[in-house]
């Protein structure tokens, strides 16, 4: 997918997000911008833990900033790392993001610039509820 010009304002303001990271043991701060539609943005950084397994990733600081400010309409996602390296979500985020709209933008920073997928193509077959 091509980058619009909204997708590269998203990658921007993860950039911003991503100074906000509190990233002591890893190093590796990352940020996210959450595109809700309606001109609303939530971001999220990633908070890590001196128990290491409780980090949260940025993009699931940011759908919790999202969802619980009473927005669930995800439009896009933008994910930025350190120096721009390769930010794709992990496995967890792509699912906690399919939970809300797997045909939603993700846009994150690689190496040689930042890439746009749609999340069904991040995470095809994404596990549903049959509830
Ligand atoms: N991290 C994220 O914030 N998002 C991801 O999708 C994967 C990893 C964070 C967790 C940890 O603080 C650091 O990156 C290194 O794994």
């Amino acid at each position: 997918m091509t980058l619009s010009p909204e997708h590269e304002e998203l990658i921007s303001a993860a950039r911003d997000a991503r100074s906000r990271a509190y990233a002591p043991y890893s190093e590796f701060s990352v940020g996210a911008a959450l595109d809700v539609g309606d001109g609303h943005v939530f971001f999220g950084s990633n908070i890590e833990n001196a128990s290491y397994g409780l980090t949260i990733c940025a993009e699931r600081a940011a759908v919790a900033a999202a969802i619980s400010g009473g927005f669930r309409d995800f439009e896009a996602i933008a994910i930025a790392g350190p120096d721009d390296a390769l930010a794709s979500p992990c496995g967890a985020c792509r699912q906690v993001l399919a939970e809300f709209n797997p045909q939603m933008t993700v846009v994150f920073t690689t190496p040689d610039g930042p890439v746009a997928q749609t999340l069904a193509e991040l995470l095809p077959y994404s596990f549903k509820s049959f509830v």
